[in-house]
């Protein structure tokens, strides 16, 4: 039972939020892009439309609303973090790492911070390496964040991907409790012989950014559709079964799954194959498309919304992606819903919190600068202290 206590940590979600961007692009008006129809992406996919991000729109901003969200369901001072990971593919820079921006915007200035590539599957790796933390007693607080702008990186004439994919973020906040359940069991896995299935090409060291390679597309993702998709269907149900095993559960256990929102036909397939009834199988992908790594926390919380999650609940979240990869974690649900509205005094203190932060890094900045020229005054080239008419 979720209250039972035990003698060692367990990582239990006791905040959730996401962001999508305001601006949808419905299937109709893809059909002014390229050569389809509603009829067919609907059909072949189950999607009718997606976020897309507006100019100055990041992976960061997306993460720091659904964070922001989270810690306010979790009722948690930022402050208290100690880890934040965004799993992501879309980072806002290939470096610094977009969790360190978000570090910075919520004022976390105790927490870890870096950014975890696993294609599709980032998100539940990033969970489960979080959870794992937590239950190592290295940390109490951690967040975790799923997020992207894959409309940057979408190439907007190709109709085989372009229908395909969104924008947005999901953020959990992970906490450490004596209390059985949270995070109960995961299993991470990798095939890189398929790499090449589903990748972006261009941009890092073996394909920098050149003229050609922005001429030949390079920048945008490439996908051997079908390939995937027999790929997607088969692993999804096979590391959903593995990670009941582990838990020591069996599908007819299961609440609720939450697989990565990619396509409809591969989510049925995948939970027929599982033998899970489509009555517990949870899909949003038609409003959404695939957000990558931000489905699965997305999903998350709209599940949580719609009254589809209760306490003691076994969730099962599964995910498959670039890389190729697969993750799949076992959930027993440990807080009570709907959870309180967090207390107002808190509310106002993040709200002060969050404009301190804003402030606190501009100082450091500015602080930098002012540093730089006070070395220059005091240190010579070798950075040893100037004294009047000698070194020392
Ligand atoms: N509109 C209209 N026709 C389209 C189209 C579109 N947007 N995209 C492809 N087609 C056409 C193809 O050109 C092809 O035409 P042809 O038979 O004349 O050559 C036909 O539709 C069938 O293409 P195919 O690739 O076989 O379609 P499919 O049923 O496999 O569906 C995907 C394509 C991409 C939807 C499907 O393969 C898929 O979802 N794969 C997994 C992708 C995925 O999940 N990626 C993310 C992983 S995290």
């Amino acid at each position: 039972m979720a209250n039972r206590q035990d003698s060692h940590h367990h990582a239990h979600i006791v905040g959730w939020g996401m962001a999508v961007p305001d601006h949808v692009l419905t299937n109709g008006e893809l059909t002014a892009l390229v050569d389809t129809s509603d009829e067919w992406i609907r059909q072949r996919t189950g999607i009718a439309e997606r976020h897309i991000a507006a100019e100055g729109e990041t992976t960061s901003n997306l993460s720091l609303r659904a964070a922001q969200a989270a810690l306010e369901v979790a009722d948690l001072d930022p402050s208290h973090l100690d880890l934040i990971i965004v799993a992501t593919v879309t980072p806002d820079h290939i470096f610094p790492a977009t969790a360190c921006l978000v570090q910075d915007a919520l004022g976390a200035k105790k927490a870890a911070a870096f950014d975890l590539s696993a294609g599709c599957s980032g998100f539940v790796y990033s969970l489960s390496l979080a959870a794992d933390l937590l239950a190592a007693d290295r940390y109490r607080n951690a967040l975790v964040i799923g997020a992207e702008t894959l409309s940057r990186i979408t190439d907007w004439t190709d109709r085989s991907t372009c229908v395909l994919f969104g924008d947005g973020a999901g953020a959990v906040v992970l906490q450490a409790s004596y209390a059985s359940g949270g995070i109960l069991s995961s299993v991470l896995g990798a095939d890189g012989s398929g790499g090449d299935l589903l990748i972006l090409p261009a941009g890092g060291s073996a394909h920098p950014a050149t003229a050609e390679t922005v001429s030949n597309r390079q920048h945008f993702i490439q996908m051997q559709g079908q390939q995937v998709f027999r790929f997607a269907t088969r692993i999804i149900a096979e590391a959903s079964r593995q990670v009941l095993d582990q838990a020591g559960l069996k599908v007819e256990d299961v609440s609720l799954f939450v697989p990565h929102q990619a396509n409809d036909r591969i989510i049925q397939a995948a939970a027929r194959a599982l033998g899970v009834s489509e009555d517990r199988v949870f899909s949003n992908l038609e409003h959404y498309g695939n957000t990558s790594a931000a489905s699965i926390p997305i999903a998350l919380c709209e599940a949580i919304e719609q009254g589809k999650v209760k306490r003691d609940d076994l969730i099962v979240c599964a995910g498959f992606g670039a890389g190729l990869t697969w993750a799949a974690t076992a959930i027993r649900w440990s807080l009570p819903l709907p959870v309180p509205a967090p207390s107002r005094r808190m509310t106002v203190w993040r709200w002060l919190h969050y404009r301190w932060a804003r402030y606190r890094s501009w100082w450091r900045r500015l602080w930098r600068k002012i540093d730089a020229h006070l070395f220059q005054i005091l240190y010579d080239q070798d950075g040893r202290r100037k004294r009047r008419g000698r070194d020392v």
